[in-house]
């Protein structure tokens, strides 16, 4: 079920998504743009990197898309969230939430990639190269905040690279069986996500930067000297990004912010409708 407005511009057009009717297969409603159009993503076959300096407004980006697949009834949960606080209000809504602790991260990220080849058998027996919604198998959204703690904080170096590789599996074969990711990090830097992982991001949103040079490791290399740097976000203007989707040119986002008290209140009805699939599941 959709609201639409009554609004008579057409280009402004606002359809109110409604739960619990929502879906991961539907575009996510991010914000608006420079004009004040409202700006969608469809992440269910890419997957999103989000960058940007502390305070830049990963998190509330994160936030609004997790309000969106709780509201999802197709849609499953997996949180990591390394301040426990960033994504903890979702908690209830998640299959799994996976705290500051990488032993956990990783016995859940091979269970995600037993799912993930469990799913691809299915497609080869259907002859099938992706899951549409039809096939009435849940999307399984990973939501990461933020990947710098478990890839080269905590732990020792082969749980970093096991962290590392499981994710770049997850996100490189994720896609076309409904396993899509959504994962932030201040800076992903070489010695902090490997690039081959990082390049595997379809999208990606950059808040602000503190160096151009920064705004291109989000962005990928080049932007900012064709004019979208993310350094030139002034800093009080948090929530700003420049968003890599699907038109292929970074454009000039606010992303809606959700309060805590808003969380709270879509969390609570999205785990009160949620609940019965989690007893029986
Ligand atoms: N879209 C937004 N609109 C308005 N204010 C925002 C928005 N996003 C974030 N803020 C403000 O900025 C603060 C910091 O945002 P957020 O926690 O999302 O940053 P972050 O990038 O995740 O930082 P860190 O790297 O430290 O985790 C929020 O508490 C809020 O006050
Ligand atoms: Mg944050």
């Amino acid at each position: 079920m959709t609201i639409t407005t009554d609004r008579p511009v057409g280009a402004l057009e606002v359809s109110v998504p409604v739960a619990p009717s929502m879906s991961m297969f539907d575009p996510i409603y991010l914000g608006i743009d420079e004009f004040g159009a409202p700006v969608y993503i469809e992440v269910i076959y890419r997957n999103l990197l989000v960058g940007g300096e502390p305070g830049g407004g990963k998190s509330g980006l994160l936030n609004g898309i997790c309000a969106h697949a709780a509201y999802s009834a197709d849609t499953r949960l997996v949180l990591f969230d390394a301040k426990r606080v960033e994504l903890g209000l979702w908690r209830d809504c998640a299959d799994e939430f996976v705290g500051p602790n990488i032993k956990h991260a990783l016995s859940v990220l091979r269970r995600l990639a037993v799912v993930m080849d469990n799913r691809y058998a299915w497609l080869d027996a259907h002859q099938r190269r992706k899951i549409v919604p039809s096939d009435g198998l849940t999307v399984i959204t990973s939501v990461f905040d933020e990947i710098a703690f478990y890839s080269a904080t905590t732990g020792t170096k082969a749980e970093q690279e096991e962290f590392s590789s499981l994710l770049r599996d997850i996100v490189a074969r994720g896609r076309a069986c409904a396993m899509p990711v959504i994962a932030a990090t201040q800076r992903p830097s070489f010695d902090i996500i490997p690039t081959s992982l990082r390049d595997l991001f379809g999208f990606r949103a950059a808040f602000r930067c503190t160096t151009p040079n920064t705004s291109n490791i989000v962005l990928g290399h080049g932007w900012a000297e064709q004019g979208y740097s993310a350094n030139d976000i002034d800093p009080t203007n948090q929530g700003a990004a420049y968003l890599l989707a699907e038109d292929g040119t970074p454009r000039r986002i606010k992303v809606a912010y959700l309060d805590d008290a808003q969380i709270i209140d879509i969390a609570n009805h999205a785990a009160w409708i949620r609940r019965p699939q989690s007893v029986t599941a």
